[in-house]
This record gives C-alpha cells, sequence and structure tokens, in this order.
C-alpha cells in the first residue's frame, strides 16, 4: 500500500526568486492527487523537492515518519526507491530500445538476474499496454507511447509512491483519456500514492480524489475533489473554468479593481455560489488488462478511507 507524505510549512526559493512559500498538505495513502497551477508557478520545483532532488528553504516533508529534507545523500539514495517519477518528456534514453530503457533502475539498483529483470519488465510493459514494442527506440513511437514507456519504467522497482509531472502535455485529446484511465486503473492495481502535477483541467476534473492549487507563490487551496470542484474561491473558480475573468491574469496577476468588476459581471444571475457541477471521477475498469487479472482487482482500500473523511467534512 502507498504511504502517506506530509509536507509542511514548506518554502522554496531560487536566489532572490521565492516560487512558492509556507506550502502544507498530506497526501493520502493510495490516494490520487492533482497538484494545478498555471506554468511557471513551481510545480515542477515541488515534485524535485518531495524526491530530494531540491532542497527547500524552509520547511518538512515527512514520508514515513521521515523528514527527508533533512537527510543525506546516501539516506534519500533509499527513500527514493519508495518512488516512480514519470518526467514531463518521459526522460527515456533516445539510444535504448523500450525493454533497455525499462529495465534500466533495476539493472543500477537491485542485483536481479537477466530473467528475472525479463519477468519484471514484461510485466510492466503489459500493464501499460506495451507488449509487442520491446525492440522500438523512442525516436521511433508516438508521445503517448513514450509516455507509457516513462511510466512503465517508474514501476519496475514497486514504488509506494508516484510522481507524474504534466504527463498530458503534447497529447491529444484522446490520447489523455486513454492515459487518464489507465492512471485510475494502475492507482486501483497497485494500491501507491500518487501526485500528477497538469494544468489539463478536464484530467484534474476527473482523475483525482484530491485536488490542490498553487497560484502567486501560495498554495490557495488543497482538499477532496468534492471540496475543489464546488469551491467559491475566485482562483479556483477560474482555474477550473478556464476563464480569463478572474484573479489569474495574462503575466499571472491583475489589479484589484478589475477583479472586483469582472466577478460582478459574471454574478449577474449565472452563477450562484455552491452551484458548480460536481464531475464524477474515472472509475477504475479492466483498461489495459486482460479479464483474468480484472478480477483480481478489489476496490481501493484508499476509497473506503477516503470516504470516511469526506463525509466528515
Ligand atoms: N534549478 C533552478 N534554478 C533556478 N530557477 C529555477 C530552477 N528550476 C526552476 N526554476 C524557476 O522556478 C520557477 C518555477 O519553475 P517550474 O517548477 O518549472 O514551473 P512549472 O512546472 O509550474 O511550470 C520558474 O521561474 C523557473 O525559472
Ligand atoms: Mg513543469
Amino acid at each position: 500500500m502507498g504511504v502517506e507524505i506530509c509536507v509542511e510549512g514548506l518554502t522554496k526559493s531560487f536566489g532572490h526568486q521565492v516560487i512558492w512559500q509556507d506550502v502544507s498538505l498530506t497526501l493520502p495513502a493510495g490516494e490520487v492527487s492533482v497538484m494545478l497551477g498555471p506554468s511557471g508557478t513551481g510545480k515542477s520545483v515541488f515534485l524535485k523537492t518531495l524526491v530530494g532532488l531540491l532542497k527547500p528553504d524552509r520547511g518538512s516533508v515527512r514520508i514515513a515518519g521521515r523528514d527527508i529534507t533533512k537527510l543525506r545523500e546516501h539516506e534519500l539514495y533509499e527513500v527514493r526507491k519508495l518512488f516512480g517519477v514519470l518526467f514531463q518528456d518521459g526522460a527515456l534514453f533516445g539510444s535504448m530500445n523500450l525493454y533497455d530503457n525499462i529495465a534500466f533502475p533495476l539493472r543500477e539498483h537491485t542485483r536481479k538476474s537477466e530473467s528475472e529483470i525479463r519477468r519484471i519488465v514484461l510485466e510492466k510493459m503489459d500493464m501499460v499496454g506495451l507488449i509487442g514494442s520491446e525492440l522500438k527506440l523512442p525516436g521511433e513511437i508516438s508521445g503517448g507511447m513514450r509516455k507509457r514507456a516513462g511510466l512503465a519504467r517508474a514501476l519496475v522497482l514497486d514504488p509506494e509512491i508516484i510522481l507524474f509531472d504534466e504527463p498530458d502535455s503534447g497529447l491529444d485529446p484522446v490520447r489523455v483519456a486513454y492515459l487518464n484511465q489507465l492512471i485510475v486503473d494502475l492507482n486501483a492495481q497497485i494500491d501507491a500514492t500518487f501526485l500528477i502535477v497538469t494544468h489539463d483541467i478536464a484530467s484534474a476534473r476527473q482523475v483525482p480524489d484530491n485536488i490542490g492549487l498553487l497560484f502567486r507563490r501560495e498554495l490557495v487551496m488543497f482538499g477532496p475533489r468534492e471540496e475543489l470542484l464546488t469551491s467559491d474561491e475566485p482562483v479556483v473558480r477560474q482555474f477550473l473554468n478556464g476563464r480569463m475573468q478572474g484573479p489569474i491574469g495574462m503575466a499571472e496577476e491583475k489589479d484589484a479593481a478589475q477583479v472586483e468588476q469582472e466577478l460582478a459581471q459574471l454574478g449577474n444571475g449565472t452563477q450562484t455560489p455552491g452551484s458548480q457541477a460536481l464531475t464524477p471521477r474515472l472509475l477504475p475498469g479492466p483498461g489495459i488488462l486482460r479479464p483474468p487479472r480484472w478480477d483480481a482487482i478489489a476496490e481501493r482500500e484508499a476509497e473506503l478511507r477516503r470516504r470516511k473523511a469526506v463525509a466528515d467534512l
């Protein structure tokens, strides 16, 4: 089962540029969370800070009871094995075929035999629907296949936590829909804790259990999808509805008077507070898996925990 990640008072700057400050949130074990935010708000920096690739100025990131911001490099190396990361471009080695790309972490981090490696690599390639493409080079396949190859590689060490950096970037809407379903299916199957960074609103509405929004160097909100999708907070509403009217401007910020005027106009009879539609979450399905494996998928343990948490809201 996945592990909980508890972030408290996290602040990160580069030189004089504060990226975000005082970010606190808990990613519940086994649940899918999405972090939204306009480009350049530090979403990738946030993911890198969670895996210990970047050190925050202040705050803590507790994973399995340990504050990873305080660990030394060799201790971090152990903690990183808990993570699978799908980088924005899939980060595959261009000169290696898919099989070798996906086998890479196993050859680097374990002493498994080649026959054991073969079993694991083919299992993960099967999970993401890539059987038959073992010998293809990353340059020979579509963007969607590259993402799935990156995902298979993120799965080979059986991670407790999977971080996705804009998995939907560069994909057409149909490929995004397939990938979203795959993410939901995988989460139900392996019960790991997922964090997805994206600015795709449709994905944010359908995929996660929890949603957060980074804006103006702050975490505006983080909570169960039910809370965020029905929120009246202007920044959240503007972002989730993809509107020009609201606090988020072309250059990120607008002046307060303009925002007030726009929101007043929007409010003219068209919207009542709390009336936002709560899009249903995608249900886990057999996806790419063949039916016999599907029988083995029980209800997510995380689902039972969160149902109780949401009922207590
Ligand atoms: N290693 C770095 N050194 C200095 N500045 C950085 C570094 N990485 C990211 N930044 C800056 O941090 C800001 C946020 O970047 P990023 O996390 O990539 O945004 P997002 O992923 O939300 O689009 C950007 O202004 C970027 O230039
Ligand atoms: Mg980014």
